[in-house]
């Protein structure tokens, strides 16, 4: 009799509510993967909540209009806050993030921008050549003009810097990058 059962039921009767509990729990999985997730991918909050995307995208503002690179300050490559007053003198001047730039502004103080992308002390990096030669600043930051706050998307380890070096007949010599 209990033989029969067996091939009738070659499962456990339990491996099915096994089965359905799993499917479940990818599909919840899944759901955070795609849904969840992403947003966990936004950068840190900044003092003031500037949005590439707005900037770039939507005013076409383009990013070395901002980011110029041969007036090395004491943040280099950081806007000053006289460029962002430049415009916001005439836009939006009564918005509250607005009011916070002149405040900035009129107590000559520079936003403390937090800073997303650094290398460590040892790595010597120089925007000037890189981009000289049409690389792009995707290529390295991501797609930044989509971004409302900016976050790293993929790391730059060194493998990065000298796969592309290597592609290129850049030199890979150790020197280039650690002085
Ligand atoms: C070339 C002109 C220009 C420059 C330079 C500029 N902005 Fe703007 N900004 C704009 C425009 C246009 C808007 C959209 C205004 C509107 O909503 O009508 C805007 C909107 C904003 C807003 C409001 C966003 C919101 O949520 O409504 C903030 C905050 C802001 N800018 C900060 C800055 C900061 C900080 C800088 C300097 C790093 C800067 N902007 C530089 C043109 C500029
Ligand atoms: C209107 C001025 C403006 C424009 C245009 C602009 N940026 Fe920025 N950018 C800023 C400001 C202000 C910050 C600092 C606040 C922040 O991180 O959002 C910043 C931060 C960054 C950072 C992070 C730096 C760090 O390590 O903390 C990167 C990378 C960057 N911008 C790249 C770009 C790229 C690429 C473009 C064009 C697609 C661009 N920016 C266009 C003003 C601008
Ligand atoms: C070849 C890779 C590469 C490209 C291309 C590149 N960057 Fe960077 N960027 C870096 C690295 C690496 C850092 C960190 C530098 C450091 O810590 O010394 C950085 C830092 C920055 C910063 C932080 C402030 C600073 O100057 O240190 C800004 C802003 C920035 N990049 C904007 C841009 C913009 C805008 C472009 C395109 C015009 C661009 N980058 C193209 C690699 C790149
Ligand atoms: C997309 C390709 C690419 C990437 C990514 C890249 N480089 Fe370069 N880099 C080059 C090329 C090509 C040259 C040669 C430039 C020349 O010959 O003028 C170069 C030159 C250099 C130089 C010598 C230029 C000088 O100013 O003396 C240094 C230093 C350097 N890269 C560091 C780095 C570091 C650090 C990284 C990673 C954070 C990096 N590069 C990522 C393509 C790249
Ligand atoms: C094109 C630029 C480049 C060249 C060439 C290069 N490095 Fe690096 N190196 C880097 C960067 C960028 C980092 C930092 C990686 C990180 O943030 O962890 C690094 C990190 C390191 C570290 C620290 C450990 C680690 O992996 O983070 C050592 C050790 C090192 N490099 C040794 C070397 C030696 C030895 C050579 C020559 C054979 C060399 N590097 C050539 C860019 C370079």
């Amino acid at each position: 009799m209990s033989e029969n059962i067996n091939i009738e039921k070659p499962f456990h009767p339990l491996f099915k509510w096994a089965l359905i509990a799993s499917m479940f729990g990818i599909t919840l999985w899944m759901i955070y993967l795609v849904y969840i997730q992403p947003q966990q991918r936004i950068g840190a909050a900044q003092p003031i909540p500037f949005s590439h995307r707005l900037h770039v995208t939507d005013k076409q503002i383009d990013c070395k209009y901002c980011h110029s690179y041969t007036d090395r300050s004491q943040f280099p490559g950081m806007p000053a806050v006289q460029l962002c007053v430049s415009c916001h003198k005439y836009i939006i001047p009564q918005h509250p993030e607005i009011k916070k730039l002149h405040s900035y502004y009129d107590n000559k103080k520079p936003i403390p921008w937090k800073r997303v992308f650094f290398q460590p002390d040892f790595v010597f990096f120089n925007h000037k050549r890189h981009i000289k030669l049409g690389v792009e600043c995707k290529t390295c930051h991501g797609s930044i003009e989509q971004m409302d706050r900016v976050t790293q998307t993929f790391p730059m380890k060194m493998g990065f810097c000298v796969t592309c070096h290597r592609q290129n007949n850049a030199s890979v010599e150790c020197y280039i990058c650690h002085h």
